[in-house]
Order: C-alpha cells, then sequence, then structure tokens
C-alpha cells in the first residue's frame, strides 16, 4: 500500500475532477472498506450524515455486497435507501474489487431523476479498475 497521503490526493483529485466536468454530479464521493464497513471517504457535495454504512446497507451497501454496479434511476421508489439530501433523485454506485474483494466504491447523487446510464458505469468502473494498482 501506498502512502496514506498520496492515496488521498488521487482520491481527492477524482471527485473533484468528475464533480467539476460532468454536471449532474451532485454529490460525488468515496465509501473505502474499513473492518468491514464502508466509511466516508473524499467527497465534494453537501457534508452526509452517512458516514459509516454496514454492508447490505442503502445502495451502497448492496452495492458492496452484491459486487456490482447499482443505478438507482429513481431513489423515492427504494425501501433500502438512505437519504443524504432530499435533493437527490437518482444514484448509481460502483465497487472497487479487487481478486474478489471489495475494498471501496464510488457513489454519485443526481438531482436530476434516472441521470445515469452505461456510459457513466463505463467511465466509472474504468476509474475503479485503475485504482485497484494502489491496493
Ligand atoms: N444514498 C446512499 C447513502 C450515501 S449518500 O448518497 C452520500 C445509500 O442509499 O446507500
Amino acid at each position: 500500500i501506498e502512502n496514506e497521503s498520496d492515496i488521498d490526493k488521487v482520491f481527492q483529485g477524482i471527485v473533484e475532477l468528475l464533480d467539476e466536468n460532468i454536471p449532474y454530479y451532485d454529490w460525488t464521493g468515496f465509501y473505502m472498506i474499513e473492518n468491514g464497513e464502508l466509511v466516508l471517504g473524499n467527497y465534494v457535495g453537501k457534508p452526509t450524515d452517512h458516514v459509516k454504512i454496514q454492508v447490505g446497507q442503502g445502495i451502497c451497501g448492496q452495492a458492496a455486497d452484491r459486487k456490482e454496479t447499482f443505478i438507482v434511476d429513481d431513489v423515492t421508489k427504494e425501501s433500502n435507501y438512505l437519504a443524504c439530501s432530499f435533493e437527490t433523485a437518482s444514484e448509481i454506485v460502483v465497487p472497487i474489487i479487487k481478486n474478489d474483494v471489495v475494498l471501496g466504491e464510488i457513489d454519485i447523487d443526481s438531482h436530476t431523476p434516472a441521470a445515469f446510464d452505461e456510459y457513466d458505469q463505463e467511465l466509472l468502473e474504468s476509474i475503479a479498475n485503475m485504482l485497484i494498482i494502489r491496493f
């Protein structure tokens, strides 16, 4: 594992790059697995109460559990959902997986309904796959 502060800069750079360049990304952040739970890492957007999320809980926890990207077009229709902001309409969560182990995930919220498609999925999965070389 590389120096913590180098990793932090890389993660911060990614969330800022995404936030600044993609207008419908309204909350962009990382949750990383620490001691078996998802812990909020670098993010751009409003502060969230969900600093720790259990695997299986919410969209984030379900994506970690299933080990696959989870796109939600309308968060109001999800029963297993953790609201960060009442403005959020849709969400994408992309797990960062190495050797079948989830290390963390990229989580994006949008105020636009059904904002995320396979283009977002491909972009974010490429970023997730680039990051695993650092672990
Ligand atoms: N909505 C997420 C919680 C994280 S906030 O979006 C930042 C969920 O349901 O897991």
